[in-house]
């Protein structure tokens, strides 16, 4: 059955991540339902250029990561939408990831604040049980800000920080997304080959 998964993309640095996952989620086939924070699609053109522009991104996906990419599987929503199905739990969708997560949208979920369709498609993948998968970044981190991934983490969440490693001995920063894009997708639960398995 073809699955069903959020991404939202929100205003931490990071925007490679963003598009890397977009992209291989749509080499597996899945069907995407994709929101943007205001800073998100901001942080998109800061760091990716003015080719990505939102409303364009698949042409961008097609162009950098090849024609597995395929189209016509990604909805987008409005962040300011609370009426979109993502935000009941009735609607069928998978899972969900927020990538990369600033972190006022990861206070906003770890304290179930739903002040938009993000926040809310969080809470509900949080309150039905299934997987919400966080790539917070922010360096250093506040106090608070270690302790709302805890209570994300607590509250069932998947903390997976955007922490490249170096032991696959990355060449370009598109070896560094990859490896990121990889750990999503395994924290999915989607195969992939996007960095040699250690040992391999
Ligand atoms: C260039 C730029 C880089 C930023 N990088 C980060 C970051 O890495 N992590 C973070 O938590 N916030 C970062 N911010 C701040 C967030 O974008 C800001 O807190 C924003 O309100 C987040 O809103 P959102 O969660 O709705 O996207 C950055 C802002 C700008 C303009």
């Amino acid at each position: 059955m073809t699955r069903s998964i959020a991404v939202a993309v929100t205003g931490a640095s990071g925007a490679i991540y963003a598009v890397r996952t977009l992209a291989a989620l749509l080499e597996t086939g899945a069907q995407l339902e994709v929101i943007y924070s205001d800073y998100g699609r901001r942080l998109l053109l800061d760091e990716l250029g003015p080719d990505a522009k939102p409303d364009r991104l698949v042409e961008l996906l097609v162009a950098r990561y090849g024609d597995g990419v395929q189209r016509g599987r990604m909805t987008m929503h409005s962040n300011k939408d609370l009426g979109a199905p993502l935000a009941s739990g009735s609607h069928r969708c998978d899972a969900m990831v927020i990538v990369p997560c600033s972190m006022k949208t990861l206070a906003g979920v770890a304290h179930g604040l739903s002040r938009n369709l993000v926040e809310r498609a969080a809470d509900v993948m949080l309150k039905e049980k299934r997987r919400l998968v966080i790539v917070p970044r922010e360096a250093p981190m506040s106090l608070p800000q270690l302790k709302n991934m805890v209570l994300c983490a607590e509250a069932g969440a998947m903390i997976l920080p955007a922490m490249p490693a170096f032991y696959q001995m990355p060449k370009s920063l598109d070896d560094l997304a990859d490896f990121m894009t990889g750990k999503i997708l395994s924290a999915l639960g989607l195969p992939h080959e996007l960095y040699p398995r250690w040992g391999s």
